[in-house]
């Protein structure tokens, strides 16, 4: 495609987007910071289980940092880059296939998470639409019914996941999360020129192990605050005709 930029710098970045190599490293790149954001977003979840007032006093310190709002936009822009260059670089591959084309099917040519990586994303885009939308910017409005608790984040997930539909969406939507990243961890570091006879099967296991990781990790609090440890709400009961 012909760029029409502003400078020749512009135009080689213009260019290095359009290509489809360009696209892949940039997904790849992306998927990769996510990846990280994923590790730390679920490392401060865990802290659930150590306690209210812990997990409580990671988010008032997150919130309080002034640095938040630049991770914020960087993280939208991170997801915005992800999304959009997957699906510029799906539609023209398969506009570059030949009528008919058949893939090769061979042994370990394409994999459950490889096949369902457009199901399994959009699957994530919809849950984290939902998911932000309730834990952070409180539609359902849920915060503060908690009878002493109006404060605390923990309570208001507690309260979120107190509904089994709300914790099962999460368990199915966080399994979407570890299929889409069997996939993408190995393909993402193929795509880095990480690919080699000897190196390629442990680095796969390696990328399966952390999808399972993310997996059991972030399914855990559902699960457990959901079916197994729902009495702690026993503590604060729901403020008296207190129905948004
Ligand atoms: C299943 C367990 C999870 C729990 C308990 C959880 C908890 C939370 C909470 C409490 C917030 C709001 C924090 C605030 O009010 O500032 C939040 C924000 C967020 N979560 Fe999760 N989360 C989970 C899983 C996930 C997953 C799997 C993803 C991504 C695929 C994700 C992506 C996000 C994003 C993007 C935000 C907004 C971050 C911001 O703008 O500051 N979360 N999460």
């Amino acid at each position: 495609m012909e760029a029409n930029c502003a400078s020749k710098r512009s135009c080689r970045i213009f260019e290095f987007l359009e290509s489809s190599i360009g696209k892949k490293i940039m997904v790849a790149a992306a998927g990769i910071l996510l990846c990280g954001f994923l590790v730390t977003h679920l490392a401060g979840n865990l802290l659930m289980f150590v306690g209210g007032p812990a997990f409580d006093h990671y988010a008032e310190a997150l919130v309080h940092n002034p640095l938040l709002p630049v991770a914020e936009l960087g993280l939208l822009a991170l997801f915005l880059l992800h999304i959009v260059l997957s699906i510029r670089a799906t539609l023209a591959n398969r506009a570059a296939r030949p009528e008919g084309y058949q893939v090769y099917k061979g042994k370990g040519a394409r994999t459950p998470g490889s096949r369902t990586m457009a199901v399994t994303g959009l699957l994530i885009l919809a849950f984290i639409i939902v998911h932000v939308a309730t834990f952070k910017y409180d539609v359902g409005g849920l915060k503060g019914q908690v009878a002493g608790q109006e404060e605390s984040l923990f309570a208001h997930v507690l309260g979120w996941f107190a509904n089994p539909w709300y914790a099962l969406f999460y368990v199915l939507a966080v399994g979407g999360v570890g299929f889409h990243l069997s996939h993408g961890v190995q393909s993402a570091l193929q795509t880095f020129g990480v690919n080699h006879p000897r190196y390629t099967p442990a680095l796969k296991r390696l990328g399966l192990a952390f999808a399972v990781l993310i997996f059991v990790g972030f399914a855990s609090l559902p699960v457990y605050f959901g079916f197994f440890h729902k009495a702690d709400l026993a503590c604060c009961a729901p403020v008296e005709g207190g129905s948004k």
